[in-house]
Order: C-alpha cells, then sequence, then structure tokens
C-alpha cells in the first residue's frame, strides 16, 4: 500500500487544474506581453484569472502578484518593504518558514535591520503581550508572522496581530501559503500589507504562487527586466502555473466546508488510532488540539527509542510517505529548528502527518497500525 501523507509539503495535482491549464500548455502558447491575437489571449486568461483570485480573497485584481511561489513571494514582500519604506526593524518568531527566517536573518546580518524575536510559550503560541511591547518601543516595524506553522499547525490570530500593527502603524506581512485554500482570507476586513499563497499546497502546480500586496504599501520590485505584473515582477509568465493557481484557488473555496470537515476527520482519526495503540504519545505544539491548529497537520510527539532515527525510513519501507519536520529539512540530517524551540523533550521521536482530500481512512488505519508496529506495540 502507497500511502502519500506529507501533504504539508506539497499536494496532487487536482484532475481538473490540469484540465484547466492544458490548452495553455498547447494551443494557446502566445507571449502575453505580444500584442498579437496569439498574445492577447493569453494575457486575457492571466488576467482572468488574477481576477478570480481577487475576487477569492475579497480585495481588488491590482494587488495580486504572480510569483514563482512562496517563497519568492515572502522574499520580495519583506526585503522589498525594507528597501521602500526604509524600514529598520523587524519582529518575527524563530518558527517561521525558513523562506521568512533566512530573509530577516539576512537583512539583519547586511547591516540593514535589527531583528527581534517575539516571545513563544512552550508549545510555540505567540506572547501577544511581548508583540505589543515590542512594537512600542520601537520605531517603525516590520512584522512577519506566519498564519499557521507549517510543521506543528498553529494557528496565528492575524486579525489581531494586525489591529496591533495598525495601532503602532507597523507593516504587517503574513506567511499564509499553510492557509491558503484552506481557510477563508477575507483581506475587505484584515488590517494587513501582504500574503503569499504557493499553488502547490493547495493541488495546483508547482512552482507557481501569488503574493497579495495592499495598494497603500506598494514596494519596488526586486526582479527587474520587464513591465510584467505591472512593474511589480520582471519575466516571462508562467502562464499555465498561473492559470493553474488559480483553478486550485476556485476548487479549494468552492468544496471547501466539505474538504476541511473530511480532513478533520481524518486527522481526528489518526489522534484516537494513534492514542489507542501507542499509549506514551502527545502531539508537538498545538497539532493535537482541534481549532487551535491547522486541521491538516498533526505532529505526533512519540515514545523515546534508540531506533528513531530510523522512523521515517521505517515508514518509507511500509510505503508511508511522511515527514520528519518541514519539507525542506527531511531528509537532512539537521533537526527542524521549530521543534528546537518547543518545551519537548528531544529523546522523543517526532513525525508529521499531513493529509488531504485525497487521503482514505484505510489509509489512516494503515499508517497508524505501522507506526504502533514500531514501537512493538501490540496491534
Ligand atoms: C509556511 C511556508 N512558507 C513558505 C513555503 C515555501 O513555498 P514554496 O515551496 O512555494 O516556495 C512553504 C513550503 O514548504 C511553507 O510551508
Amino acid at each position: 500500500m502507497k500511502v502519500y501523507l506529507d501533504n504539508a509539503a506539497t499536494t496532487a495535482l487536482d484532475p481538473e487544474v490540469f484540465e484547466a491549464m492544458r490548452p495553455y500548455m498547447l494551443d494557446l502558447f502566445g507571449n502575453p506581453s505580444s500584442t498579437h491575437s496569439h498574445g492577447r489571449v493569453v494575457r486575457a486568461g492571466i488576467e482572468k484569472a488574477r481576477k478570480t483570485i481577487a475576487e477569492l480573497l475579497n480585495t481588488t485584481p491590482g494587488e495580486i502578484f504572480f510569483t514563482s511561489g512562496g517563497t519568492e513571494a515572502d522574499n520580495a514582500i519583506i526585503t522589498c518593504n525594507v528597501d521602500t519604506y526604509n524600514i529598520k526593524h523587524i519582529i518575527t518568531s524563530k518558527i517561521e518558514h525558513h523562506a521568512v527566517l533566512h530573509t530577516v536573518e539576512h537583512l539583519r546580518d547586511i547591516g540593514k535591520v535589527k531583528l527581534s524575536f517575539v516571545n513563544l510559550d512552550r508549545d510555540g503560541c505567540i506572547d501577544y503581550d511581548h508583540l505589543e511591547e515590542l512594537l512600542k518601543t520601537n520605531d517603525k516595524s516590520l512584522v512577519s508572522l506566519m498564519h499557521a506553522n507549517n510543521e506543528i499547525g498553529n494557528i496565528t490570530d492575524i486579525g489581531k496581530v494586525g489591529e496591533m500593527c495598525k495601532e503602532y502603524n507597523a507593516i504587517f506581512h503574513s506567511d499564509t501559503v499553510q492557509t491558503m485554500g484552506h481557510y477563508v482570507h477575507d483581506l475587505s476586513k484584515l488590517k494587513i500589507d501582504g500574503i503569499t499563497g504557493a499553488g502547490h499546497k493547495f493541488h495546483g502546480p508547482k512552482g507557481e504562487g501569488f503574493m497579495y500586496v495592499s495598494k497603500k504599501s506598494r514596494f519596488h520590485p526586486f526582479i527587474l527586466g520587464g513591465a510584467q505584473e505591472r512593474n511589480m515582477r520582471g519575466g516571462t509568465e508562467n502562464v499555465y502555473g498561473i492559470i493553474g493557481v488559480a483553478k486550485a484557488l476556485e476548487i479549494a473555496y468552492r468544496d471547501m466546508a466539505d474538504h476541511a470537515k473530511y480532513i478533520q476527520g481524518l486527522k481526528d482519526r489518526m489522534i484516537h488510532n494513534l492514542k489507542e495503540r501507542i499509549g506514551d504519545i502527545h502531539f508537538n505544539g498545538q497539532s493535537g488540539i482541534a481549532d487551535k491548529s491547522l486541521y491538516t497537520v498533526l505532529n505526533c510527539c512519540l515514545p523515546e527509542s534508540d531506533d528513531n532515527d530510523m522512523l521515517l525510513f521505517n515508514l518509507d519501507i511500509n510505503g508511508i510517505s511522511a515527514s520528519g519536520g518541514s519539507a525542506c529539512s527531511s531528509g537532512a540530517s539537521k533537526g527542524s529548528h521549530v521543534l528546537e524551540e518547543l518545551d519537548r523533550n528531544s529523546k522523543r521521536g517526532a513525525v508529521r502527518f499531513s493529509f488531504s482530500k485525497y487521503n482514505t481512512p484505510e489509509e489512516i488505519d494503515y499508517a497508524a497500525e505501522k507506526l504502533a508496529e514500531f514501537y512493538k506495540v501490540e496491534v
């Protein structure tokens, strides 16, 4: 049996998305910047995709810009805001994705900004009072706090952070890569300057995503060389990627309520299964608490064992794909920077299961059974 439980790393392309992309891979090949009919029809496709995304997020098409994915979008919003608005102070957390963490650390290392990390509690939750303190005691800041953590699923109250940033005149960026397509983002209500999306996290194509940049905080771009994306990102567009991302988001919103319920059911089943089969188990961060964590992510804190290094390998042998941390660090020998920040016994193994609409209850039972076998628990 082959079981894919690494959907926070990437998801399978939805066949409906592929069908929407197909014409742009074959017949509709014109360059969208060309003014002739071959180009114009493709330009129209891109603008329709932009309008679709803007409508779903309750914003205007002029505030949506296509990028190569989440990493580029996070980099652009942070770096370009710092340059354009001469920001000298960034507030972030130690459990951000490396797309954010490495960017802000680089800006600190080259002397452009001072960096402050907001305090986290033992489960990786943000201390909002400390955030306010940091905002109060520093000059105009840029705050970058992710909406949901890709490893432990913790959800940040971005509504609250947005209000605080507004009060203290700070720029607010949130990496929404893990929530995009899984939760509703109503940009008419959020006080936020930039958010990001990556198509491959919600059954769209890899290598294509977008950023929302509020018209109040437009910045000078960092990819120069063409007037594409209204001068915000040079380079010929990844046309079929753009069409695919918009279609994937449309489907995600269309089916969101049903899929959220179904996927939460899978996660609950896994929690129940694991608690029954492996008594000595709990869940890292807030990932075991419904409503406080992504319904797509469960990060298990497993029993102590000398064999824990072999866990992912063992699951893999049994056809189960899961992760020890984020996709970027799975397979690499370096431990997770997120788990490191939690108050946990590092001798206990950790595995992240992440679910999608394509998983089945049978797959959940099979994975739980194999995990219990690894810990030699009677099944
Ligand atoms: C929270 C978060 N931010 C950013 C990224 C990077 O997105 P992309 O792979 O599209 O560059 C990821 C992907 O793992 C992610 O989980």
